[in-house]
């Protein structure tokens, strides 16, 4: 077994509904296909990372009611951990109404976090402990501010290695930058942060100088079909995607940084782990949902393997 990740964030119930085309205020569109899962950025991302192999445990905040109910079963079912999933008297557990185009498989999301936008300092402070243990800290922008800031800081002064995925994109702070280990934003998400518009490689350059000058070591930009934009301090460069028909793209970024998660704590390097982190994402969005899309190791590694062979003529 690998090192040892924490993933920090949101656990919302997912209603997804399918249609022909996305509506426009005030339309009515009779969808096609209605699906209630698990889902939430820092969840599809633990289960991700747990399913590609890694000894990962999610700190999360659900409230009392049967949507809660629903990650500890899923949690259970997969083996994962669900000591810290804290719960609220107050709060409801977080939802997602989301619409996915049958057609073009884009999607609109609405997430309303729920127990996600009330986690305490307190309960960060009481993960302590399981944070002296971990290796990395997988974090997005999915819980209340306080909340990322709080987890970030105890992670950085405990030596964890901050992975930063910034979804839902907000403004992040200099100090949060600072502590940084690597940062993982899609193409909107450097131009907002970074106010560079990222349109290719060359601009995907220029957002990672951006995040250097933060004091943020590493930045991996994604860039869907045009692939993976990858700045270290020793070497950049644009990592090719697996070209595959998406069917639902909705958590090929969390099915990504689960993956690039898992790989890194396994010892892979950032290059060999965006390409693992890749074969998920390809996977992911060829499937319905959001967590319950994440693929299994045996299928990743098959999937890396079969398009090995076919760039071997
Ligand atoms: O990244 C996809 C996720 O974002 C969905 O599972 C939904 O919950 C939204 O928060
Ligand atoms: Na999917």
């Amino acid at each position: 077994m690998g090192k040892k990740i924490t993933v920090f964030g949101s656990f919302v119930v997912d209603l997804m509904g399918r249609c022909p085309h996305l509506p426009v205020p005030g339309e009515t569109v009779k969808g096609s296909l209605f699906k209630m899962g698990p889902g939430g950025k820092g969840f599809n991302q633990a289960v991700a990372a747990h399913k590609a192999g890694a000894d990962v445990t999610m700190v999360t905040k659900v409230g009392k009611d049967a949507f809660a109910d629903l990650a500890i079963e899923t949690m259970t079912r997969l083996g994962m951990d669900t000591k810290r999933v804290f719960c609220s008297d107050q709060a409801e557990t977080g939802t997602a109404l989301i619409m996915v185009d049958e057609n073009t498989s884009q999607n609109e999301i609405a997430v309303i976090l729920g127990a996600c936008d009330t986690i305490s300092d307190e309960e960060v402070e009481s993960v302590s402990d399981l944070l002296d243990q971990s290796d990395y800290l997988l974090i997005q922008l999915e819980t209340n501010v306080s909340s990322v800031r709080k987890a970030v800081e105890m992670a950085y002064d405990k030596g964890v290695k901050i992975i930063l995925n910034t979804a839902p994109v907000q403004p992040v702070s200099d100090s949060i930058l600072s502590r940084v280990e690597l940062i993982t934003p899609n193409e909107v998400e450097a131009s907002i942060l970074s106010g560079i518009p990222v349109t290719d490689e060359e601009s995907a350059g220029k957002a990672a100088d951006y995040f250097f000058n933060k004091g943020v070591k590493n930045v991996l930009i994604t860039m869907g079909s045009k692939g993976v934009y990858i700045a270290t301090g020793k070497r950049r460069g644009l990592l090719p995607a697996y070209q595959v028909d998406a069917v639902d793209t909705t958590g090929a970024g969390d099915a990504f940084n689960g993956g690039l998660a898992a790989a890194l704590a396994e010892g892979k390097d950032l290059w060999e782990a965006a390409k693992f982190a890749n074969a998920l994402a390809a996977i992911s969005v060829q499937r319905i949902g959001t967590t319950p899309a994440m693929p299994e190791r045996s299928e990743i590694d098959a999937f890396i393997k079969s398009h090995e062979m076919e760039e071997q003529p």
